[in-house]
């Protein structure tokens, strides 16, 4: 029996020794030395904010990672990288490039070229096609006003980012060499007043970002050939409309976000083709009506939120659809009216909150408004207008552990109000 023992062993050291070797500077016995002003840890140079703002001429090739961010660079030294043939990822954040820099005959290894803050204006496909296999381009922070057809030869780009630009224009074809690759691409903080359709061919797109910018309205089919999307953030935008079918071709969706909008309903209309949606991020619009249908096609949804906005009637149709929906943001609105069965699709919901609205009468009056919720864990009723507490408030919530009441006005709570929440553990009044 000892001898499977000693094999694991003679394997581990096998292991521990060849693991060993390239920390050490791979084939070649001694490290190559670090360039004064640079620290070289492993395969990273960070030659960073340099003082003399001199950049060496030679780095030991074994770098695979260079960062030269802050240091006023406006031509990349082309040299240096001759000296790294392993080269994949260069830092030049925070210098004075102008353009995309010229890498040279040698950059076609780089997978990572990293352009935040600086000065760049125009995207040049001369200088990227060399990139071969650039897989991350950070242009965020820079002067880039449009993006023109053409801009990118075909890359396997898969991570675009472009935020804060000044970015007006989307040209047709501009993002369609990048098709068969990109799976994320950030616009956020740009100036784009509309979303030209089909401007995104991007079917395997995982992420896009849209938020602050000035687009008023979504139309139809605006994202159709994004058959892969799974999240999509617009805020800040000032949307005031959405048209029916304006995400229609997101079959892949699970997360949607349009926080601090104008939005004003929620209808099926815009949310048609969103089967697969599973957060829905709408609060701080100011949505005063859920059309009775809305959720027609978010049957999969799991978390909603619809915190301050300007609802103040949850109707008997508000929610009906919503089978699997776990959490329920509405607080911080202007709700004072419930009407009974409102809560009665929805028998997973986990937590509600109604915090901050205006109710008063329902908790009193009602038969149990919240008896549908089985699996309701967590409730949050504070500052609202309720006055007194009855043994039928909370009636069939007999899995709630936590149940806020504070900042209302009650006078009075009936005997055993919370006696059958057997799990109840937290409890502000
Ligand atoms: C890419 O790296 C390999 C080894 O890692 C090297 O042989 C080759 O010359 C490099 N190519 C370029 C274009 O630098
Ligand atoms: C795609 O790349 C080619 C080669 O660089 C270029 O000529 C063409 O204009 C690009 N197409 C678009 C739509 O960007
Ligand atoms: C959006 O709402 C904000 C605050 O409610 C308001 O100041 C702004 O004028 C509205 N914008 C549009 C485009 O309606």
């Amino acid at each position: 029996m000892p001898q499977p023992a000693r094999a694991v062993s003679f394997v581990l050291l096998v292991f521990l020794v060849t693991g060993v070797t390239p920390i050490n500077g791979g084939s070649e016995p001694v490290p190559e030395p670090c360039p004064s002003g640079c620290s070289c840890a492993g395969y990273l140079a960070d030659c960073s904010g340099l003082k003399h703002g001199r950049i060496a001429e030679r780095l030991p090739a074994r770098i695979t990672r260079l960062d030269l961010s802050h240091n006023k660079l406006r031509t990349f030294p082309e040299a240096l990288l001759a000296s790294l043939p392993q080269l994949s990822e260069i830092k030049l954040s925070n210098n004075e490039f102008e353009s995309i820099p010229d890498l040279g005959p040698n950059a076609g290894n780089l997978s990572s070229l990293i352009l935040a803050n600086n000065r760049i204006s125009r995207i040049s496909a001369e200088q990227l096609s060399s990139l071969v296999a650039l897989e991350t381009l950070d242009l965020s922070n820079n002067n880039i006003m449009e993006v023109r057809a053409g801009a990118f030869p075909p890359l396997p780009l898969k991570n675009l980012l472009m935020n804060n630009n000044r970015i007006s224009t989307l040209e047709h074809g501009c993002f369609s060499n990048l098709s068969s690759s990109l799976l994320v691409l950030k616009l956020n903080k740009n100036r784009l007043s509309s979303i030209p359709p089909k401007i995104f061919p991007l079917p395997h797109l995982q992420h896009l970002e849209l938020s602050r910018n000035r687009v008023r309205r979504i139309e139809g089919l605006t994202f159709q050939g994004l058959h892969g999307l799974r999240s999509l953030k617009i805020q800040r935008n000032g949307v005031t409309r959405l048209m029916d079918g304006a995400f229609w071709g997101l079959n892949n969706m699970e997360v949607l976000q349009l926080e601090y909008n104008n939005l004003t309903e929620v209808s099926k209309g815009w949310l048609y083709g969103l089967l697969t949606l599973q957060q829905l991020h709408l609060s701080h619009n100011t949505i005063s009506r859920i059309k009775p249908d809305a959720w027609e096609f978010c049957q999969k949804l799991a978390e909603l939120d619809l915190s301050w906005n300007q609802l103040s009637r949850l109707e008997e149709s508000s929610f009906v659809g919503l089978g699997v929906l776990e959490q329920l943001h509405i607080g911080n609105n202007r709700i004072s009216f419930i009407a009974d069965g409102a809560f009665r699709g929805l028998p997973n919901l986990q937590a509600l909150d109604l915090k901050y609205n205006e109710i008063s009468w329902t908790i009193e009056d009602m038969n149990g408004p919240f008896s549908a919720l089985d699996n309701l864990r967590k409730l949050f009723l504070q500052g609202n207008r309720i006055r007194s507490v009855t043994r039928k408030s909370f009636t069939g919530l007999d899995l709630l552990e936590q149940l806020d009441l504070s900042n209302n006005a009650i006078m009075s709570v009936q005997a055993n109000a919370f006696s059958q929440m057997k799990k109840l553990s937290e409890l502000y009044v």
